[in-house]
């Protein structure tokens, strides 16, 4: 039976739509103002005319006048008729759209007016707001305090208190409206009661600022420690992130995007200068979550708790984010010390230390192999295949494109039976390890290069690579003794610049190089210095100790190994692949 689509369900659903995300994903857009814009998708053009308004939730073309809201929009871009423009706004906000019965009936159940529910919310949030600063807030207050916050970061993000009371609510707001919006739990014998009682509420809004869920936090060591509102018509926790909208009242274009796991974290970054953070509500970040997020910023760092269940986290968010993973995004991976959280952590070190171990995070390759091979014994063909097995069903779930392919060849290098299993290989191998032909050892002279031009540069660098425990003792690779002069020098004179550091050098058998590498253009942006520098150091060691690996697998399969080389190769595939 297909009747009509209710007119209730399609104001709702422009209500709830964004036009500039439903626009963003078929017309990339741009932020020009207050408004988005693009070339006109509707007439060919050189420079954009077409301008979507988020406030008005309209588009207009200046150059060909077409204009619309989010429906015309899908019947004008994707030729669809009225209905099927519908349902596909319906499926683009996860909802199905309904049909009336043809025999009458009201269908358009009171639930559905979701303006109604955004309503309410922002009344109960300014309720709660209110509380905080009565008498009934000064526990709550103290409480604050107590954990440091300012007002201003307070007020910021609306925070609340909901009072020790079962109809705090009841008597001020529609009752229906109340339930609809999860602040009320029915019992089964239909009375209600108020949702949260005695807890420091933080507000939820969406991207539009409207409040569409709350968290509410216990004074005490009672539990639950956090409740959170329950799924609503308007709230998804699997969709919505907290933060993402002050975040974006801020900057709109944030570039890089913290997301971390609790909403005091995220608050606690946002006062101490960390403006870019994020939390999922109590659940595992999803791929939604993943993809709303690289709308507005091209590098995701995912922070967690560096304890096991803090691991365990961080890879499943990592294999969450393995199909959002389309060229030009990037991901990394950032564990904590173990007891800390952000919030704990920033307010112990500093933001600029937080800073940099956010610049110094993980990249997803990287903590992808190596939280896979952690487990495993990669000197035993066994230990590979393993490798193997694990890896693959993954790296499919990448889509196609650069960062694909240079995963999966980064697997085949790491389980390059190869090297050891067919006898054939014997000469070419010799060669690459010679160091004479064979990729790897083109390669490493820039890599070298690279890493000593940004160290002479920015001698400041040298501690990070001390910070960040990334030596290369005890390997062998080209260009090393210059590599570790520079180190040496760095450490002991501790020059403030490259220039000083460039003065030492005169007359020095290592002048000419020095100066040249002084001279080396980098491209590096501005304060992006400490992760190029650790990204093509860590890069450079990982190449060397391949090289050492291959050569150890090689040897093994050729004549054995000594036993202290078969403790050289267990530390090489333990430590870092
Ligand atoms: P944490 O327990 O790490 O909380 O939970 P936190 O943010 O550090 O809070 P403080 O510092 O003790 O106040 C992280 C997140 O997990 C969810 C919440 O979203 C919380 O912010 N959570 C935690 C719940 O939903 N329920 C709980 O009982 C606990
Ligand atoms: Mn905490």
């Amino acid at each position: 039976m297909s009747g009509r689509i209710p007119k209730q369900f399609i104001d709702d659903l422009l209500v709830r739509v964004d036009i500039v995300d439903l626009i963003d994903s078929h017309v990339p857009l741009r932020k020009a103002g207050t408004n988005y814009v693009a070339r006109c998708p509707f007439h060919a053009e050189k420079t954009p005319s077409f301008s979507v308004s988020r406030t008005r939730q309209m588009y207009h073309c200046f150059g060909c006048g077409v204009s619309g809201n989010a429906i015309s929009f899908l019947m004008d871009y994707s030729h669809l008729g009225f209905v099927e423009a519908v349902e596909d706004l319906a499926a683009f906000v996860g909802v199905e759209a309904p049909r009336e019965e043809q025999g009458g009936g009201s269908p358009v159940s009171a639930r559905e007016d979701v303006s109604r529910l955004y309503a309410v919310m922002e009344q109960v949030a300014a309720y709660y707001a209110e509380q905080l600063r009565g008498a009934e807030g000064v526990k709550a207050m103290d409480y604050l305090k107590a954990r440091q916050l300012t007002g201003e970061v307070v007020r910021e993000f609306g925070l609340g208190y909901a009072p020790n009371g079962w109809d705090g609510l009841l008597g001020r707001f529609d009752r229906q409206s109340l339930i609809d919006a999860g602040m009320l739990v029915v019992r089964d014998d239909g009375k209600v009661y108020d949702r949260f009682r005695g807890r420091l509420m933080f507000p939820i809004r969406d991207k539009r600022k409207r409040v569409i869920g709350f968290g509410g936090r216990v004074l005490d060591d009672a539990l639950p420690k956090y409740l959170n509102s329950p799924e609503t018509v308007v709230f998804s926790k699997s969709k919505e992130l907290y933060g993402l909208c002050e975040l974006l009242q801020k900057n709109s274009r944030p570039g890089r995007i913290l997301v971390v796991e609790g909403y005091m974290d995220v608050i606690a970054l946002a006062q101490c200068g960390v403006e870019n953070a994020v939390a999922t509500l109590g659940t595992a970040t999803s791929k939604t979550h993943i993809d709303l997020l690289f709308r507005f910023a091209s590098e995701l760092v995912f922070c967690f708790d560096g304890d096991s269940a803090g691991r365990q986290a961080a890879w499943k968010a990592t294999e969450a984010a393995l199909p959002a993973l389309k060229d030009g995004r990037q991901i990394r991976i950032m564990l904590l010390p173990g007891g800390h959280d952000p919030d704990s952590l920033i307010r112990t070190e500093g933001q600029a230390e937080f800073r940099s171990r956010i610049n110094g995070a993980l990249v997803l390759s990287d903590y992808f192999f190596e939280s896979l091979s952690a487990q495993l014994d990669l000197t035993t063909i066994e230990g590979r295949a393993q490798l193997m097995a694990a890896a693959k069903p993954q790296l499919e779930k990448i889509p196609a494109g650069f960062f694909r392919d240079m995963m999966w060849r980064r697997l085949g290098e790491m389980a390059s039976s190869r090297l050891v299993d067919v006898p054939e290989n014997k000469a070419t191998l010799r060669s690459v390890i010679g160091g004479v032909a064979g990729k790897a050892a083109q390669k490493r002279p820039s890599l070298v290069r690279r890493v000593l031009a940004l160290l002479i540069q920015y001698p400041w660098l040298q501690s990070v690579a001390v910070r960040r425990d990334l030596s290369l003792e005890g390997l062998q690779y080209a260009g090393q003794e210059l590599l570790n002069d520079v180190l040496r020098k760095v450490a002991l004179e501790k020059p403030e610049n490259g220039a000083i550091l460039l003065e030492s050098y005169r007359g020095s058998s290592y002048e000419r190089a020095v100066t040249a590498l002084a001279g080396m253009e980098l491209n590096v942006p501005e304060g992006g210095e400490e992760a190029e520098f650790a990204g093509a150091l860590t890069q450079l060691r990982r190449q060397v100790r391949q090289e050492k690996l291959s050569e150890l697998l090689a040897k093994d399969g050729r004549e054995g190994l000594t036993l202290e080389e078969k403790q050289v190769l267990r530390a090489l595939l333990k430590e870092s692949m």
